[in-house]
């Protein structure tokens, strides 16, 4: 069995795991400017949330609501959707982890920050690995570089899905670094070209990848899917 992977821009992802919709931090056509996708028109049984900012959360709670999907978040994002009226959330913390219907989700580390778009507190940020079809995914979320990115790559990762536009997260040269640390099969750039402030070449990106490590680069257009 395979998992579908498909890029709608900035941090925002959805994956096909046998047949189950997972969305990645809904930030859709509207909202962001790089997606051509509406929140309107995806399907979504669940949704992984890493953290609290507009750029990751603006969709969450409408496509939560129109879809029924379960919202995987820290504890506080979860408490903050179900305020706004949308009490199917499976809260977690990091390190934890949990096997749902589609496969295993483990909350991970991210140096980053996670307010919510009205200030409230948003706990704190994270990433996810995501254990399915005997396949393991990792991603990143909004962050910077960390040494233990070494022990999440322990694990044997299939894809690391991690943020390259620099200012906000690592940039091109940490996220290289990460790569090495990590040690996936194959590694998704995200979090960049979404405004000029983020502005990265990707493909030059992609070569140095190429050069300097044994791990294939996948750089996806907007919409565009990796089968893993
Ligand atoms: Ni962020
Ligand atoms: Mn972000």
């Amino acid at each position: 069995m395979s998992i579908t992977i498909t890029w709608h821009g900035h941090g925002t992802f959805s994956l096909n795991i046998g047949g189950t919709a997972v969305v990645v931090d809904p930030f859709f056509a509207g909202n962001n400017p790089a997606a051509k996708t509406k929140a309107d028109d995806v399907s979504a049984d669940f949704i992984l949330q890493t953290h609290g900012h507009g750029d990751h959360i603006a969709d969450t709670v409408p496509l939560a609501k129109r879809t029924g999907a379960t919202v995987i978040a820290n504890f506080e994002i979860c408490s903050w959707i179900a305020a706004k009226g949308h009490e199917k959330t499976h809260g977690m913390n990091t390190g934890g982890g949990w096997n749902f219907p589609f496969g295993r989700v483990k909350m991970t580390p991210a140096l980053h920050s996670s307010g919510l778009p009205d200030g409230a507190y948003g706990g704190d940020p994270g990433g996810f690995v995501l254990t399915a079809e005997s396949k393991h995914i990792y991603i990143a979320g909004d962050t910077a570089l960390f040494s233990d990115m070494a022990l999440i790559g322990k694990i044997g990762l299939d894809v690391a899905i991690l943020p390259i536009g620099d200012n906000f997260t690592m940039g091109p040269g940490d996220a290289l670094e990460a790569v090495k640390l990590l040690k996936p099969k194959v590694v998704i750039p995200c979090h960049y070209n979404t405004w000029p402030l983020i502005a990265v070449d990707a493909p030059a990106w992609a070569k140095l990848v190429a050069a300097e490590t044994a791990v294939t680069p996948v750089v996806l257009g907007v919409d565009e899917t990796y089968t893993v």
